[in-house]
């Protein structure tokens, strides 16, 4: 993976057969500017403390490690991925699920798991490449690159397009500022329509993202400016 090495944010390509968790293994290593990347993971970690399902050598499973620290990463990743993605797939709808979930025809194709350790974060992509068989819940809510597209996709290639277009984002959001970003969120993101719920359970209406990359939402006609990362629709509105 030369072209990798070539785009300047990631200078370390590290190939693991098998690993705990990507994430974790990029942060044990503590250093900016890895792609870590992993055949299976054992212990793939989701967001809010769940486990992200990992078989054997048929999804993308990597992480990229960045400094300094910024909070907004999340989304910057969420937009990175979705045009990623959206490259590979170029008639389908490839939208974004508030904050970074990548969503095709209602089910997650990608999650994104940012981790900080000091002034190290550790952005974690996991792509649904090849699956076609879920267990249990997840087959009601995963899809795979070659179930939209009744095709096989290369990892590698999946895995490069990803990192081209993280780097790419990373590198506007350096050159100039979160706008570019929010703009993209704003086009791409599932935010009319959708049900939502804000951390009481209440049902609220996105209304837009701050240039401090917080959702603004309507709660019963008031303007609320959500800090953390409350809200949530469709799968995750049981937790
Ligand atoms: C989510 O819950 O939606 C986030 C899932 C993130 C999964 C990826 S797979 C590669 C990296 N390593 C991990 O342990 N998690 C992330």
């Amino acid at each position: 993976m030369n072209l990798l090495k070539s785009k300047g944010l990631i200078t370390e390509v590290i190939d693991l057969a098998e690993v705990d968790s990507t994430n974790q293994y990029a942060l044990s290593a503590g250093r900016p500017g890895l792609l870590v990347r992993s055949r299976v993971q054992t212990a793939g970690r989701g967001r809010r403390g769940r486990t992200w399902y990992s078989s054997k050598g048929e999804n993308v499973y990597m992480t990229v490690t960045l400094t300094p620290p910024e909070e907004r990463y999340p989304i910057i990743a969420g937009i990175a991925v979705r045009a990623a993605i959206e490259s590979l797939l170029p008639n389908q709808s490839v939208a974004i699920k508030w904050p970074n979930d990548i969503v095709i025809s209602g089910k997650k194709v990608c999650g994104i798991l940012c981790e900080a350790r000091g002034a190290i974060t550790a952005i974690g992509i996991g792509v649904n490449v090849n699956q076609q068989a879920w267990p249990g819940e997840l087959e009601h809510r995963a899809i795979s690159l070659k179930q939209v597209s009744q095709r096989n996709f290369s990892i590698d290639e999946v895995t490069e397009v990803i990192a081209e277009n993280l780097c790419r984002w990373i590198e506007v959001f350096r050159s100039r500022g979160f706008g570019p970003i929010r703009d993209e969120f704003l086009c791409h993101g599932m935010l009319e329509g959708y049900d939502v719920y804000n951390d009481k359970g209440h049902r609220c209406t996105i209304i837009d993202i701050t240039i401090d990359g917080h959702l603004v939402i309507d709660v019963d006609g008031k303007r609320n400016i959500l800090v953390h990362e409350p809200v949530s629709l469709g799968w995750d509105k049981d937790v």
